[in-house]
């Protein structure tokens, strides 16, 4: 075999391997950059944001919307069902939604919301994952007549008021969720988003 026959073989390798580091890396290469292509294929996968369509929501009345194959509750309270939240601090296990993982810091107030009259939650109980009950009603007879409006959870008997807050002395250790949200308009949230991340 004469020399240039080996010189002439290994080129042909290296030229081989070559080509083929170079398909592998421009495979590598190409995945950031599909991914970055489609963001709206990724944040359906994560869940995209909701709207949530107020316009027609009566005071007292309740609309479901599904984020992240969550049911969310937007709940429209009345004058009455706000004064009647002030009054509840004593019975509640996080009056002032101290646990900061159950909301976004704008809703750590007085009615976890951004604004007063309407509640956005997650609908799932923080006990073991149950749909709790919407109970608006004031004292009906299978919750007592101290019962303010709020949401039951009928698996285990926890009790939330309308801002969500869980009361003492039920199975669920925290307040439900306050998923992140923000006003389109008078009429549309976004469930999903924080406002000015859009
Ligand atoms: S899951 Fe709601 S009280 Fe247990």
């Amino acid at each position: 075999m004469s020399a240039e026959g080996v010189d002439l073989k290994k080129r042909r390798f290296l030229t081989a391997t070559t080509a083929v580091v170079g398909a592998v890396g421009a495979g590598f290469a190409a995945v950031p950059f599909i991914a970055s292509w489609n963001p709206s294929e990724r944040a359906k996968a994560l869940g995209a944001p909701e709207e949530a369509d107020i316009s027609k929501l009566e005071p007292g009345g309740l609309v479901r919307v599904k984020w992240r194959g969550k049911v969310c509750w937007v709940v429209r309270r009345t004058e009455q069902n706000l004064a009647d939240l002030k009054t509840l601090d004593g019975q509640l296990a996080d009056p002032n939604s101290d646990v900061e993982s159950q909301q976004p810091p704008y809703c750590k107030n007085a009615t976890r919301s951004i604004k007063p009259e309407y509640g956005v939650l997650v609908g799932i109980c923080t006990h073991l994952g149950c749909s709790p009950t919407y109970r608006p009603e004031v004292a009906p007879a299978d919750l007592g007549p101290d019962w303010l409006g709020g949401f039951f959870c009928p698996c285990h008997g926890s009790r939330f008021d309308l801002a969500g807050r869980v009361y003492k002395g039920v199975p669920a250790p925290t307040n439900l969720v306050v998923p992140p949200h923000q006003y389109l308009s008078e009429d549309v949230i976004l469930i999903g988003v924080d406002g000015g991340a859009v």
